[in-house]
């Protein structure tokens, strides 16, 4: 069995997250619930500080792994910036408080009145993803009589070794420009009078559990740039993407500290080491400081499956019914003795409302339960299936407790209906 995530631990016979007792956490607040930990985004985000130490860079959180407003205040107030995707995204960037000229723009769909938000309240970087983007970002700039900061997101075509769903830099993938086709698109950017070209980027996937993939996108960009640059185009700066994996079921990605020494061997190697550096990690500055605290409701042995029936659900927690992504689940006041094996399975009206399978787990209806790893892509990708609120969420800070988001009623879903008369 792997360790737990920093800063969860067994405390008088029950899990805390760092000083808080995650039963008291359930009482106050009910379940299911996402707990945070401060000091865990805190940490995750201090080793890409150190690995980038010394250079010139910039960390462009990406904030659709977790677009909560408190989530995004302490990494912005930690020192990041952040990868958007959407105009929602641009203006929840902006209520966190983050400086504009930090915010870059990713995504293959971006309309043009996104382009025009963004170019007024005047972010970093728009990361171009076809052709036909890149003229109509130039006609947006043009017509408001100004010039949109452009990087080209290159498709490197590099195997990242993940889910194929989230896996990006393949060939096949829709996102990215092609290797062939990216030092005309440079250039014909360069003659765009709305555009004035920034930099360079690319991201191969996430939940990336290697160095290789990275080192082989690096080496790929960094010959585009030769390129590019010898064909009279400067790119000031290089964005390496996101995509570093955390643990989740025993999985031994690199500390993002031991990952950048290597690229930054390799930079240096190829006479790049004083190019500004952007990243946009998502995952792992959140995934592992998060829980999601689920009740046991009923316990239903079977001939050839047991299940366990709790309260959270694949509204609440996709990634298992989306991906068959694996979540650790803990007893949060462990029973002594083996139990069982069960499926954890949630009250939607689906075979696929699954959070975990065969887990052997000693537990009683009304027991609490920690699914782990719950930071990253599930408050942001909870939906309201089957009329069911989102959850509550909670940042502990020591031993502070703050309320985060609050739990959604039902009148809040019903608010935005119009019934018929
Ligand atoms: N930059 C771009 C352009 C991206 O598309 C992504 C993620 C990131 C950065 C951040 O990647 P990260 O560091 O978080 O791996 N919902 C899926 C993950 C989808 C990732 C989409 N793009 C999951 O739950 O596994």
């Amino acid at each position: 069995m792997s360790q737990l995530p920093a800063f969860l631990t067994h405390q008088n016979g029950e899990l805390h997250l760092e000083g808080v007792a995650l039963s008291r956490l359930a009482r106050e607040h009910g379940t299911p619930l996402f707990v945070y930990s401060r000091a865990a985004m805190l940490a995750s985000l201090a080793a890409y500080q150190r690995g980038l130490a010394g250079r010139d860079h910039l960390i462009c959180y990406a904030m659709k792994a977790n677009s909560s407003l408190a989530i995004l205040q302490t990494l912005v107030r930690a020192g990041c910036g952040l990868d958007i995707v959407s105009a929602g995204e641009l203006e929840r960037a902006l209520a966190a408080g983050v400086q504009p000229d930090r915010i870059i723009f990713s995504g293959v769909g971006k309309t043009r009145a996104e382009m025009r938000r963004a170019i007024e309240v005047g972010i970093g970087c728009f990361n171009v993803e076809s052709r036909a983007e890149l003229d109509v970002l130039d006609e947006v700039a043009r017509s408001l009589g100004r010039r949109a900061p452009v990087s080209i997101r290159v498709n490197p075509n590099v195997d990242a070794k993940t889910h194929p769903y989230i896996s990006t830099g393949l060939k096949g993938n829709k996102f990215g420009i092609a290797h062939e086709e990216v030092i005309a698109t440079y250039r014909h950017a360069a003659g765009c009078a709305g555009l004035q070209v920034v930099g360079i980027d690319c991201h191969i996937g996430s939940q990336i559990t290697q160095a290789g993939p990275y080192l082989d996108a690096m080496d790929r960009v960094l010959d585009l740039v030769t390129a590019i640059e010898a064909a009279g185009v400067p790119i000031p700066h290089i964005d390496f993407g996101g995509g570093l994996g955390i643990d989740y079921n025993g999985d031994t990605p690199p500390a993002a500290d031991d990952l950048w020494a290597q690229l930054l061997a390799r930079l240096d190697a190829r006479g790049f080491g004083q190019r500004r550096i952007m990243i946009e990690p998502g995952r792992s500055l959140v995934g592992n400081a998060g829980v999601c605290l689920t009740e046991v409701l009923y316990l239903k042995p079977g001939e050839q499956k047991n299940f366990l029936i709790v309260d959270a659900a694949m509204n609440d927690l996709p990634r298992p019914a989306m991906y068959q992504a694996f979540h650790r689940i803990e007893p949060v006041v462990p029973r002594s003795g083996d139990g069982m094996t069960w499926d954890v399975v949630g009250p939607v009206c689906e075979s696929g409302d699954w959070i975990g399978r065969d887990r052997a787990l000693n537990v009683q209806s009304g027991d609490l339960l920690a699914v782990l790893s719950a930071g990253a892509y599930c408050m942001s990708m909870a939906s309201n299936y089957n009329t069911r609120g989102r959850a509550a969420e909670v940042l502990v800070d020591g031993d502070q407790v703050r309320l985060i988001r609050q739990r959604e009623s039902v009148a809040d879903q019903l608010r935005m209906e119009v019934p018929l008369a």
